[in-house]
C-alpha cells in the first residue's frame, strides 16, 4: 500500500468520508491543498497530523473534501428552460413530483420551489424531495438560513425570479431565511445515490454536479438509480459539464441537449 493509499484508508475509516467513491486526482488535489496549508511535504507526514488530529485537521480536511459548492439558480439558462418544463408538466399531471438528488445545503431544491411558485404552479400540487449523502449539509438545508458572507451575491442570484422578495425574509446584512411557504414544498432526506435504492415515478429529477467529482466506476450506478426513478415522459437535468453514459442514454431523448435536459422514453 502506498502512503497515499494509507492516507485514503485512514480518512475513510476514521472520518466516514467515502474516499473510495471519489476520483483519485480530485482527492489528491484537495489533500495537497491542505498539505501546503499545513506546510508538510509528504502524505506520511500529513497522515501523522490527521492521526494526532492536530489543530482540528480532520475537520478541516473533511470540509475541504466535501464539495457542497452550490448556489441559487446555478447556471441561469437552465432555469429558464426548467420553468417551461414545470409549466408543461403541471398542465399534464395533477401533482408535480420533483427530486433534487445531491441537493447539498438546499439551494437547488429551494430554487426549484421558488421557480414553481414564480411560474404560477399551485403549491398544493408541488412536491419536492431533496436528498444528499451529507447529514451536515442536510441540516443546513432544513434550516433554510443562508448567511450573507457565504452568499454575498444572493440577491443577484434570486433576481432571476419575477418576484424574488416573496420567497426569502432578509435579516438586515446578516443573511436570508427561506420563507415558510417555500420550505413547505421541500422534504429533506438522506440518500446515497450509489448504494441506496432507486425511487420511482418522478416527473423531474435534478442530478447536477455530483458525477463530476465521483470516480468513473460509480457514475453509471448513480445515473442508473436516477433514471429508474423518472416516469416515462419525465425529465432529467444534469450539470452543465456532465453527460449520460451510453448504457443510460438509450432511456432518454434530448429535450434540450445544450443545457443537459433529457426526457425519459418508454422502455423498449
Ligand atoms: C457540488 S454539490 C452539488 C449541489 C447541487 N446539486 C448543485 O448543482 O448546485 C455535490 C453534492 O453531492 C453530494 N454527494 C456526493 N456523493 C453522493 C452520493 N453518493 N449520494 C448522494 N449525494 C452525494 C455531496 O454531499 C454534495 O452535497
Amino acid at each position: 500500500m502506498t502512503e497515499f493509499g494509507d492516507l485514503l484508508d485512514f480518512v475513510e475509516n476514521e472520518t466516514g468520508f467515502a474516499t473510495s467513491y471519489y476520483d483519485e486526482s480530485y482527492l489528491d488535489r484537495r489533500i495537497s491543498a491542505r498539505m501546503r496549508r499545513r506546510g508538510v511535504d509528504t502524505y506520511g507526514e500529513y497522515l501523522d497530523l490527521l492521526r494526532e488530529d492536530d489543530a482540528g485537521e480532520r475537520a478541516e480536511l473533511l470540509d475541504t473534501l466535501s464539495v457542497n459548492v452550490t448556489q441559487f439558480f446555478r447556471d441561469e439558462k437552465v432555469w429558464a428552460a426548467l420553468r417551461d418544463v414545470l409549466v408543461e408538466t403541471a398542465d399534464d399531471v395533477r401533482t408535480v413530483d420533483i427530486w433534487s438528488a445531491a441537493c447539498a445545503d438546499g439551494r437547488e431544491p429551494y430554487s426549484i420551489a421558488m421557480l414553481a411558485l414564480d411560474a404560477g404552479l399551485d403549491p398544493r400540487n408541488v412536491n419536492i424531495l431533496a436528498t444528499d449523502i451529507d447529514e451536515d449539509a442536510l441540516s443546513r438545508a432544513r434550516a433554510g438560513w443562508y448567511e450573507s458572507t457565504r452568499t454575498a451575491d444572493i440577491s443577484d442570484q434570486l433576481s432571476f425570479l419575477d418576484n424574488p422578495g416573496e420567497y426569502v425574509d432578509r435579516d438586515g446584512d446578516r443573511g436570508f431565511q427561506v420563507a415558510d411557504h417555500v420550505k413547505d414544498l421541500v422534504t429533506f432526506e438522506r440518500h446515497d445515490l450509489i448504494t441506496d435504492d432507486p425511487k420511482s415515478g418522478f416527473d423531474l429529477v435534478a442530478c447536477r454536479n455530483v458525477c463530476i467529482y465521483i470516480d468513473k466506476q460509480y457514475k453509471l450506478p448513480i445515473l442508473d438509480t436516477v433514471s429508474q426513478s423518472i416516469r416515462e415522459g419525465g425529465h432529467l437535468v444534469l450539470g452543465q459539464t456532465e453527460t449520460l453514459p451510453g448504457e443510460v442514454k438509450e432511456r432518454f431523448e434530448a429535450a434540450d441537449p445544450r443545457i443537459r435536459i433529457y426526457r425519459r422514453v418508454p422502455d423498449t
